[in-house]
């Protein structure tokens, strides 16, 4: 008698678990899911059936066993990594549900398993748990997406804080939690200065994982006079000759070398020499060296080129009439009239009130693969953000936006 088919089996045991007759339906999917002879697409089909059914009947230990194995055996396949993390939340495992669903928002914000199991599973944890009540008021504990590095903190907690030449702390948690959403592998930031913002940068990339970053800066000789912006005394370094010695020494002590290298001299000259010699792509830039309309605009030119499609470049000092540049926002001015349908850009307020913007560069459409343009992960961040620190004002608003 010839053997019969997996395939055969499978439509066989959909038919049965479709009838109601689950024990048979469960046993065929186990003999497909045993059986050498079966096919992966086959083995995977009977698997994500039989999870998919152990979960309508409530078992959801079985189920999630089963997706756990789904996508061990298929880790890009979205779909269900959404149905695992709602099983992780229907096993009780809200904390691990939440950080699983905002990763298959990461690849579609759209996914509405994904959406609905964070609101469970944060309904699940309780927001007290994030929030400590204490003496001088309400404190969020445990938040994520901060840059944890002695380093930082330091140079965030200085007296003679090297802000505003550096970037607020606030601007290096946003920076910190763009590299953390985009993966880049390859970013390039002109004007380092004593480091800081490459710090935020590192960190990310290190936290990722993955990723290296090239600093272009003239790293100019530091100055005896007093209030010159590059008088500077580091508190953990003390005094150094030169603006090079202060950020390679920081970033040293932070333990972040091998994530970087130094370039010193005019940027936009050094990063054309470079690249020519070492071609890759770029995914994100941070252009904060020479504010002149003149020196933004080399700066551009020259990462323009580096740019992958759909990578970010950030500006630091956009808001003209508070920092006192007019590069940065002239740059965004010509790339809003001129270049609107090679870039999109957001130009943000910052706390600091000095502005941030960020910009895209489109893709080419149709896109060759689908991948979540700036502002769908920023939306997507601040969703998840929203929720894990309990700004109920920021959930409901986004919420909205998503619905409409
Ligand atoms: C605002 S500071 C950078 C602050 C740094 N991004 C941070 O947040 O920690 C500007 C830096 O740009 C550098 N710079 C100015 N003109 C430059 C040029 N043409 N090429 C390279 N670096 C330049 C200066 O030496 C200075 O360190």
């Amino acid at each position: 008698m010839a053997a019969i088919k997996p395939e055969q089996n499978l439509d066989d045991a959909l038919t049965l678990i479709q009838k109601g007759a689950y024990e048979e339906g469960e046993r065929l999917l186990g003999e497909i899911i045993q059986d050498d002879a079966s096919g992966n697409e086959v083995r995977l089909a009977a698997l994500g059936h039989r999870g998919y059914m152990r979960m309508g009947l409530g078992r959801f230990a079985e189920a999630l066993a089963d997706y756990e194995e789904v996508c061990r055996l298929q880790p890009d396949d979205s779909a269900s990594r959404s149905i695992k993390a709602r099983l992780l939340a229907d096993n009780g495992n809200a904390r691990d549900a939440i950080i699983e669903a905002a990763e298959v928002l990461r690849s579609n914000p759209k996914d509405r398993m994904a959406m609905a199991t964070i609101r469970k599973a944060q309904g699940m944890l309780g927001l007290d748990k994030y929030v400590e009540e204490g003496e001088g008021g309400r404190r969020a504990l445990d938040i994520p997406e901060v840059p944890r590095n002695r380093v930082i903190q330091a140079l965030e907690e200085d007296p003679n804080s090297s802000f505003p030449t550096s970037i607020h702390p606030e601007l290096g948690r946003l920076i910190y939690t763009i590299v953390r959403a985009i993966k880049p592998t390859l970013v390039v930031e002109t004007g380092s200065f004593i480091g800081y913002s490459s710090l935020c940068i590192l960190q990310a990339l290190e936290d990722n994982d993955a990723g290296h970053l090239h600093c272009f800066d003239l790293f100019c000789e530091v100055s005896d006079e007093p209030g010159a912006i590059t008088n500077y005394t580091s508190p953990i370094l003390g005094r150094r000759k030169t603006l090079g010695e202060l950020a390679r020494g920081h970033i040293e002590e932070a333990g972040l070398s091998h994530r970087v290298t130094m370039h010193a001299g005019d940027s936009s000259t050094k990063i054309r020499e470079y690249f020519q010699q070492n071609p890759a792509k770029v995914q994100l830039a941070f252009i904060d060296g020479d504010h002149t309309i003149e020196g933004a605009l080399k700066d551009w030119f020259a990462v323009e080129k580096l740019l992958e499609d759909d990578g970010l470049v950030i500006l630091h000092d956009t808001i003209a009439e508070v920092c006192g540049w007019r590069g940065p926002r002239y740059l965004l001015q010509e790339l809003g009239e001129k270049a609107a349908t090679q870039y999109q850009w957001v130009n943000f307020p910052t706390f600091d009130k000095l502005g941030l913007a960020v910009i895209q560069k489109r893709q080419p459409i149709p896109s060759p693969r689908f991948k979540p343009s700036f502002f769908e992960l920023l939306a997507d961040q601040m969703f998840v953000m929203g929720f894990w620190s309990g700004s109920r004002e920021l959930r409901n608003q986004i919420m909205k936006r998503l619905r409409s």
